[in-house]
């Protein structure tokens, strides 16, 4: 258990909470092991119609703890990193996101994974995992060429490029600027309107709306490899020991 993470559950919506603000909502091994077992439950109960998902204001994640990435890297399927992906890729359950200041690394990619998705103008989404030595997870790699075609998913993934919450509604990437104070409002009317329709459709209709993607398992655990992989190399300690460090990182020796 971690006090990181709060789980509320109020009339059939699980309200999953960020609660790191000290550290910007950086997730560690032990807040990723606390949404999946969120999730998972929220999957196995029918009398869960909607899970919403929060940070705290001014931060939706600072995405993984690099600390952790650098003492305790996730190195196979077991991970709870991994488990919370693959929570998240099977999830029939609606789930929707509320998006305030930075939603960095698989603070963008659970996006993808949303079905509604609320921003404020403020909200900044940012997949630096290029910058960081790093490849992209969560079927990013899969679904972002898909959503948006393959030069701009390059620009975001390659050039690591910043997206507003004007431009993650241009983009489809979310549906709804709203302002702060009525961001967790907005996300929560959305749940409240799910939970009182028939439970089945919803899941079914969920399910069926992403049958598109195929199965993601294959792509999920090739970039579970090749992520396990680049986090042992020097291009990705360089990058978190500079990230600590407060200075560029250099990676002009690296050969
Ligand atoms: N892991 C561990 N600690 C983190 C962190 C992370 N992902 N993100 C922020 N922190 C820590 C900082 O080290 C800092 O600690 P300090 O007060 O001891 O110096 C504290 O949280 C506040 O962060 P700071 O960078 O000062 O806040 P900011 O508002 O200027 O910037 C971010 C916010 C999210 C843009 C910036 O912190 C950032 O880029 N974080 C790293 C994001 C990242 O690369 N995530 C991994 C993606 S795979």
């Amino acid at each position: 258990m971690t006090d990181h993470i709060l789980r509320d559950l109020k009339d059939h919506v699980l309200t999953i909470r960020i609660n790191r603000p000290d550290r910007k909502n950086a997730l560690t091994a032990a807040m990723y092991a606390s949404m999946a077992e969120a999730i998972e439950e929220a999957e196995a109960d029918m009398s869960v119609r909607a899970v919403v998902i929060i940070g705290s204001e001014g931060c939706f994640t600072a995405g993984n703890d690099l600390n952790d990435f650098l003492q305790n890297p996730p190195k196979d399927e077991s991970a709870p990193t991994f488990r919370f992906i693959r929570a998240l890729v099977s999830a029939t359950v609606p789930i929707i996101a509320a998006v305030d200041g930075p939603a960095v690394g698989i603070g963008t990619t659970l996006l993808f994974h949303c079905d509604l998705v609320y921003v404020t103008r403020d909200a900044k989404l940012l997949m630096p995992f290029v910058n960081l030595g790093l490849v992209p997870e969560n079927a990013a790699s899969y679904l972002l060429p898909r959503m948006l075609g393959h030069t701009k998913a390059s620009e975001l993934i390659l050039l690591g490029a910043p997206i507003s919450g004007e431009q993650a509604v241009e983009l489809g990437m979310a549906n709804q600027i709203c302002e702060k104070d009525a961001l967790e409002a907005a996300a929560q009317a959305a749940a409240t309107l799910l939970a009182e329709k028939p439970p089945a459709a919803v899941r079914n209709s969920k399910r069926l709306l992403r049958s598109y993607l195929g199965n993601m398992e294959d792509v999920v655990r090739a970039e579970i490899e090749a992520f396990s992989a680049a986090l042992e190399s020097a291009e990705a300690k360089e990058a978190m020991t500079a990230f600590f460090e407060k200075r560029k990182p250099d990676f002009s020796k690296i050969s």
